[in-house]
């Protein structure tokens, strides 16, 4: 078994890499894919960098080249749902392509050639990201004072639809387009709906993990750039080594 992890800042890898043992580095189409042992499980941990295009390039070496079973996707994203505050959690269940239109040829949002407007991640990879994240929300809120800078007091993880898209949402006329069209998402970014794609279509199983960052609103550059300084890793490394310790236990098959 091995597992891919993709994160959407370098930050988020570090976190990682330093609990790598016997790392690896390999430099490809401009990436770093640090390879070796986490937590006992062979595992090949990289920075996607940001959009569409940039994720899909980095998901599609991770499965040819690396061989990776699964993939794990990590980090923030603007809230669409307004229950959603910030240092929650979103486990992708559908992810679609919000910039996606090829209208008239075939339905806003319809993925050209594949006869669907989203994929899916693996129910069992996020069953188990579910229980990684409520252990680590129930730790969290006991333990960090960090979290008081963005009050955060109650945050809670919830499984839901995704919109990727290349595109960073700043204006609250975009959310409520968005909330309009495709009323079952929870939350933007833009790598989830490429790495979906690509995986669904190698047939690897994924789970796309998104912390709230921002609001995708005029506050979200600069909740974003907090966010993503001081616990954005915080999140991802916390959520990852709970995985870590559910899946060498439970020995799932997804
Ligand atoms: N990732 C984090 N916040 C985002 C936003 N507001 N729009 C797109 N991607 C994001």
């Amino acid at each position: 078994m091995k597992i891919g992890i993709i994160s959407a800042m370098q930050e988020e890898v570090e976190s990682l890499v330093k609990f790598l043992k016997d790392p690896t580095i390999t430099t490809s189409g401009k990436r770093s894919y640090y390879e070796g042992n986490l937590w006992g499980i062979t595992t090949v941990l990289v920075f996607s960098r940001w959009g569409k295009v940039a994720s899909s390039s980095t998901a599609t070496n991770l499965i040819l080249n690396f061989g990776v079973d699964i993939v794990l996707f990590t980090g923030v994203a603007g809230a669409i749902d307004r229950d959603l505050n910030i240092g929650d959690v979103v486990i992708g269940r559908n992810i679609y392509q919000h910039d996606m239109d090829s209208r008239p040829l075939y339905n806003r949002y319809e993925i050209p050639l594949t006869g669907v407007s989203y994929f899916s991640a693996s129910e069992e990879l996020n069953k188990m990201v579910s229980v990684s994240a409520r252990k680590f929300l129930d730790t969290v809120i006991t333990n960090s004072s960090i979290l008081d800078e963005f009050q955060i007091k109650s945050p809670k993880f919830v499984i839901g639809d995704i919109a990727s898209g290349d595109q960073f949402i700043s204006d609250s006329k975009d959310v409520i387009n968005i909330k309009n069209s495709l009323p079952s998402v929870k939350c933007v970014e833009m790598e989830g709906g490429a790495v979906a794609q690509v995986c669904s279509e190698y047939g690897v199983p994924f789970t796309i993990i998104r912390t709230i960052s921002d609001t995708a609103d005029q506050n979200s550059e600069i909740d974003f750039l907090k966010f993503i300084q001081s616990i954005a890793s915080l999140y991802s490394e916390g959520i990852i080594k709970n995985f870590y310790s559910h899946y060498s236990q439970k020995k799932i098959k997804v």
